[in-house]
């Protein structure tokens, strides 16, 4: 079975038959992602080692031009053997699991829903680390913490991984 090593966390994942980004998921990792379909960017990876098959997506999610740098979207790529890969933008917002109520449901164009659930107990901070920054991917809120490549904030990377997966 082929490995997914990420320079952001110790150890590998196995990559099963899906995606590099279903991989890191399933083994409880915090990688950076939104729509998981190739349409935004946020799981832009950097393939340092081996080989992938890139699924359809958005060129404007990932050019030809970064293509040819080595990027990958992880929502899209499919190892073809072991990898090693590392994802842009820093360490993305720690999985949280909240009980909540649904609050609303939009659909401001046939490709984009937005939930906002009103959960039960309040958010834990963001880093302080994250406030300040400069790259304007940082939203702060209730709901809104730093995620995807745009967002340059948590360098702390290691800290948000677990150690033995
Ligand atoms: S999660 Fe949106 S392009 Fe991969």
């Amino acid at each position: 079975m082929a490995k997914i090593r990420i320079r952001q966390c110790a150890g590998a994942v196995e990559a099963g038959r899906g995606t590099i980004l279903e991989a890191a998921l399933r083994a409880g990792l915090p990688y950076p992602h939104s729509c998981r379909s190739g349409a935004c960017g946020a799981c832009k990876t950097r393939l340092h080692e081996g080989e992938v098959t890139m699924g359809p997506h958005d060129p404007a999610a990932l050019t030809a031009t970064e293509r040819r740098r080595g990027l990958i979207l992880a929502c899209r790529a499919r190892p073809r053997g072991d990898v090693e890969v590392e994802w842009l933008g820093g360490a993305a917002a720690p999985v949280l699991r909240l009980r909540g109520r649904v609050h609303s449901l939009e659909s401001p164009n046939p490709e984009v829903r937005i939930l906002r659930v009103e959960t039960d107990s309040r958010l834990p901070s963001p880093p302080a680390s994250t406030q300040g920054c400069a790259s304007g991917g940082c939203r702060r809120g209730p709901t809104a913490w730093p995620t995807g490549p745009t967002s340059r904030c948590w360098n702390s990377t290691s800290a948000l991984c677990p150690t033995a997966w």
